[in-house]
């Protein structure tokens, strides 16, 4: 049996208690330490599960001999902690989105590749089975040309998350899919922001992206609807697919007035009609087990992860993009690439002011 990884995690709130469940249920990882400034969560965490916590994860980082990192803090405090895990040499996983800014993600990357050691991010929608069939499908050319893609992500207002706002917190999710799908770059927004509910940032988006292959995206991401709807559909020449996050469940509505056959590049559609409704087996699995796996095993193998921090900074990015034009009243052109400088900076060369070594740990730091 290969040797036992040793996990940690830092942040035990909502998600954190996940990534801590789900690496206690990997026969190849040992989750062995916990940190969190809220005792609560500590006391509940050691409940749960046989692990050491934290009350100050710089001093978990000190004691522990960690092979990799979870962490799962709000998104204002990525860059702090994720640079100081990098710093101790720890391969880390951080939640999406990469970083509150920019500035703070580049730095991450750099550091990671200047330390050598492996950073990626939790864009765990690229790990949902219904995603994963969807995009094998469309890369056999099941829909032939694809004309638009719909993403919605609606639901109730989260009272707990003060620092960002739904765009950065929720769209990021959707322009990470887009890309992943389309493998295209958007060269046009336009985006509709507003705020109903929360104190200091947006809470609703409507937009149109074009990508440079001319298929359209439109996105419909809120935290003011009452029930959870979490979807994408594509729509072309030969149907739609739609995909639900939560039941991962596929679903072909095919075109019946699409010619048949299976060389879908050569048969031309000149009509759209009803056709049959097909729904695709998909194996379902929980999309952070899938996510964690594979993090694990790039750090086994030593390959790069599935996710690249240079993923995480372009959701980041053009997330940002979305707040800006949403607070300009309208469209934004990009260029190709997207906008800004691509990559923002030179990523092997970083920053020195985000190189610094973690500040010193104090001696009651362990609860
Ligand atoms: N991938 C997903 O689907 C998904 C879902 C939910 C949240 N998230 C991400 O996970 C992160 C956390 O979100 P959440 O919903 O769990 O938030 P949360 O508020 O429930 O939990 C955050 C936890 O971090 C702790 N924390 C704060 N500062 C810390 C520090 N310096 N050291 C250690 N712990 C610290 C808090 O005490 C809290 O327990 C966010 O970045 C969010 O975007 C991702």
């Amino acid at each position: 049996m290969a040797k036992l990884l040793r996990a940690g995690v830092i942040g035990a709130g909502n998600m954190g208690q996940n990534h801590a469940r789900v690496y206690s249920e990997m026969d190849d990882v040992e989750l062995v330490a916990v940190a969190d400034p809220v005792q609560e969560s500590l006391n509940r965490m050691a409940q749960r599960h046989r692990v050491r916590t934290y009350s100050n994860y710089r001093l978990m980082l000190e004691r522990e001999q960690l092979d990799l990192v979870s962490i799962v803090v709000p998104t204002q405090y990525h860059f702090a902690v994720a640079r100081d895990v990098l710093c101790a040499h720890v391969p880390a996983l951080v939640e999406k989105p990469i970083a509150a800014t920019m500035e703070e993600g580049c730095a991450l990357i750099a550091l990671g590749k200047q330390l050598g050691v492996m950073f990626t991010v939790g864009h765990i929608e690229r790990f949902n089975p219904a995603i994963i069939a969807l995009k094998s499908q469309l890369a056999l050319g099941m829909l032939g040309r694809i004309y638009q893609i719909h993403a919605s992500r609606l639901g109730p207002f989260p009272a707990r998350i003060t620092d960002v706002g739904v765009v950065i917190d929720l769209a990021t999710h959707d322009l990470d899919i887009l890309h992943y799908i389309t493998d295209a770059n958007i060269v046009r927004l336009h985006a509709e922001v507003g705020r109903r509910l929360h104190t200091a940032h947006e809470d609703m988006l409507s937009a149109i992206l074009r990508f440079d292959n001319d298929v359209v995206g439109v996105l419909d991401i809120n935290w003011l609807t009452p029930t959870k709807v979490r979807e994408i559909s594509v729509i072309g020449e030969r149907g739609m697919f739609v995909a639900n996050y939560i039941t991962q469940d596929l679903t072909l509505f095919e075109n019946e007035a699409a010619p048949q056959g299976t060389d879908y590049h050569q048969l031309a559609v000149m009509g759209v009609s009803e056709g049959r409704a097909i729904r695709f087996k998909i194996n379902k699995r929980e999309p952070l087990r899938e996510e964690l796996e594979a993090f694990v095993m790039a750090v086994r193998t030593g390959n790069p992860p599935p996710v690249r921090g240079e993923d995480g900074l372009l959701a980041l990015a053009l997330a940002q993009k979305l707040i800006e034009a949403g607070a300009n009243g309208g469209t934004m052109l990009l260029d190709q690439g997207h906008g800004f400088e691509w990559p923002p900076v030179d990523l092997a060369q970083p920053s020195p002011a985000y190189v610094v070594q973690s500040a010193p740990v104090a001696a009651n730091g362990h609860s």
